[in-house]
């Protein structure tokens, strides 16, 4: 994810405290690593930087003292190259004239950093921040303007990221954003730029919203927007924004799980990205290829993730894979497993106890350790031969919603690969996302009254679909506190079928080819009495078989199993908040589990 934030004033000043300021309002996007650049009248740069939280590496370096006409800020969630001085940002050009740093990917960065060393440029980290620099120094040494430098960087850079950079004799500040989230602000005698509202809006409410393809040039009272396709100006007024902090920092969104599950299309697209440009999946991929056994093991909603991974490898790639909760596989398999097995390991936190406990003994015998994980530099990164990322940067909410959809995306990327399927096909993949969040919300309120006042309920599932039930039901308990189990359909006539009773809900979820099964499902319940709700394709024996149906697109089998659980994830969320419970903080739990 990544945080930054520039700042050009009228003379030189004491900038320190107030990027220190919106470091701290950044932090929730990224604690890998921190640094501050300043650029003062005489065009010195005053360049601090080092991994840690913006609190002791701003202590360390005192960046409080810090001075200067310009600041950039930027606060780094590790994508490439791990968490260290040298990665962090912002990065110096070759001759130490410009500085800048970025949020988000630049998923060529490989390449690039290839390009620029042959080009005789001084690359110093492996960071894609510090390729946003060498880019714009290219064309400054062919003789381009600091905006057309800008505009040709823009087409060289691939991937989603905004960017921010300053240049010694100029007394400017100039800012672009591609996918990435991009404001800017005008104050008294200063402007800044920033990722995000909430680090603005202590300083200024006299806001610019940046598209995607405008560069924005700031100098101490106003700005320019130019277009980076034509060069030319793009008339944009600034505007007041009235929004209260705690809203700004949520999006608009009341909570942050509804945030994070409006941003399951966006990491998917990003994950794919940066996915298509890197080298750790080839060596990952063949491991898998060549190994004896697999197993993914996870807990929890990643435990949720390996099960459909099993189910995506076995359909696509006919390989035969084990999915498995962290503490059960020492039980199962601490003494079978050996170097010619594989296991993928999948942690958002990277940091739960019970997987590093698996992974340990997984090292004693010799296995070979890979990993899905979304916090870079965790220790489940370190402990792997390859992880890889899930990209979804920074989720506050404790119940795990865009990690899970990216472990979808992820296993399927892998299945994709293994059976060397088009990995294109999956591009497709966010778009149906979106429209299903845009579809699901009104058909999710329409079935609320039929569920929300039930204390004990059921999702079922079958084949492809029995991993979203799982996830659906531990989203459902989690956030709501009613007993939710989520289970196999065909196992529910082995005894749970006792529990129904008039109007008892039981939610189905189908692709198209289990529709006759889920049907004896479905009659099953409703002739003792049940309510049942089926999240499904469009197909008449649904609508007419079950109460309540919940349409999702099936674009493929496997693209369904992933829409399927955003209408589950909101039902959770609107459940929960009918109950006056906060999503975000379910009672009990914690986000990482560090303890056996
Ligand atoms: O960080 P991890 O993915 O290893 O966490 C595992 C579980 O604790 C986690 O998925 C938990 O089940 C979620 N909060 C559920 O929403």
């Amino acid at each position: 994810m990544c945080g930054i934030f520039g700042i050009v004033s009228k003379r030189d000043k004491l900038l320190g405290p107030t990027l220190i300021d919106a470091g701290l309002r950044l932090s929730y996007r990224g604690y890998d690593s921190v640094g501050i650049a300043t650029i003062n009248e005489n065009g010195i740069i005053d360049l601090r930087k080092d991994a840690g939280k913006v609190t002791t590496v701003a202590e360390r370096f005192n960046f409080k003292e810090m001075i200067g006409k310009r600041g950039i800020l930027q606060l780094r969630w590790a994508t490439f190259g791990e968490p260290s001085m040298v990665n962090s940002q912002p990065h110096l050009d070759s001759e130490g004239l410009m500085v800048g740093a970025h949020n988000g990917n630049v998923v060529n960065n490989a390449e690039l950093r290839e390009e620029f060393i042959a080009e005789g440029m001084i690359v110093r980290s492996t960071n894609d921040g510090e390729s946003c620099v060498h880019a714009v120094e290219r064309f400054i040494r062919q003789g381009f303007s600091m905006i057309d430098a800008i505009r040709k960087a823009y087409d060289v850079l691939k991937g989603d990221y905004a960017f921010v950079i300053g240049k010694a004799d100029d007394d400017r500040l100039y800012a672009f954003k591609k996918g990435s989230g991009l404001v800017a602000g005008i104050g008294d005698e200063f402007t800044v730029v920033s990722s995000d509202l909430p680090s603005i809006l202590p300083l200024t409410r006299n806001i610019v919203f940046m598209n995607d393809g405008e560069i924005i040039e700031l100098s101490d009272q106003c700005f320019t927007i130019y277009s980076v396709s034509t060069g030319e100006v793009i008339d944009r007024s600034a505007e007041i924004v009235e929004e209260t902090m705690e809203v700004a920092q949520k999006g608009g969104f009341d909570h942050f799980m509804l945030k994070e599950i409006h941003e399951q299309p966006k990491v998917a697209e990003e994950l794919l990205h940066l996915w298509n440009n890197s080298p750790s999946i080839d060596v990952t991929v063949e491991a898998l290829k060549n190994a004896r056994n697999i197993y993914f093991v996870g807990c929890g909603t990643s435990f949720n993730a390996c099960v459909a991974g099993a189910v995506y490898f076995n359909r696509l790639s006919a390989k035969t894979t084990i999915p498995i909760a962290a503490p059960q596989f020492i039980a199962q398999y601490n003494r079978a497993i050996g170097p010619e097995d594989v296991g993928i390991f999948v942690s958002q936190s990277g940091e739960t106890k019970d997987v590093l406990n698996a992974v340990e003994i997984a090292r004693k015998q010799g296995m070979r350790i890979f990993s899905l994980v979304n916090v870079v530099g965790s220790t489940l990164t370190k402990l792997s031969e390859k992880w890889l990322p899930l990209v979804c940067g920074y989720e506050i909410s404790v119940p795990a919603t865009k990690t899970f959809t990216n472990q979808l995306v992820a296993f399927l990327y892998l299945a994709y690969k293994v059976a060397a399927k088009d990995i294109n096909e999956l591009n497709q993949l966010p778009d149906h996302m979106l429209k299903t969040i845009e579809e699901a919300e009104n058909q999710v309120r329409e079935i609320l009254t039929y569920v929300q006042d039930w204390n004990d309920l059921y999702c079922l599932g079958y084949g492809i679909t029995y991993p979203i039930a799982l996830e659906g039901a531990l989203k459902l308990k989690e956030i709501t506190y009613a007993h939710c189990e989520g289970m196999l359909s065909t196992e529910f006539k082995h005894g749970p079928l006792a529990a129904v009773t008039k109007d008892y809900p039981i939610i189905f979820s189908t692709i198209r080819e289990d529709i006759p099964l889920i049907i004896s499902g479905i009659n099953e319940v409703t002739c003792r009495g049940a309510r049942a709700i089926v999240i499904g394709p469009k197909d008449e024996r649904l609508e007419s078989n079950a109460h309540h149906t919940i349409r999702i697109a099936e674009p493929t089998p496997e693209f369904a199993s992933i829409l399927t659980i955003i209408p589950l994830q909101l039902l959770s969320y609107y459940m929960s908040v009918h109950r006056g419970f906060d999503p975000d903080f379910p009672r009990n739990l914690s986000k990482t589990l560090t303890v056996d």
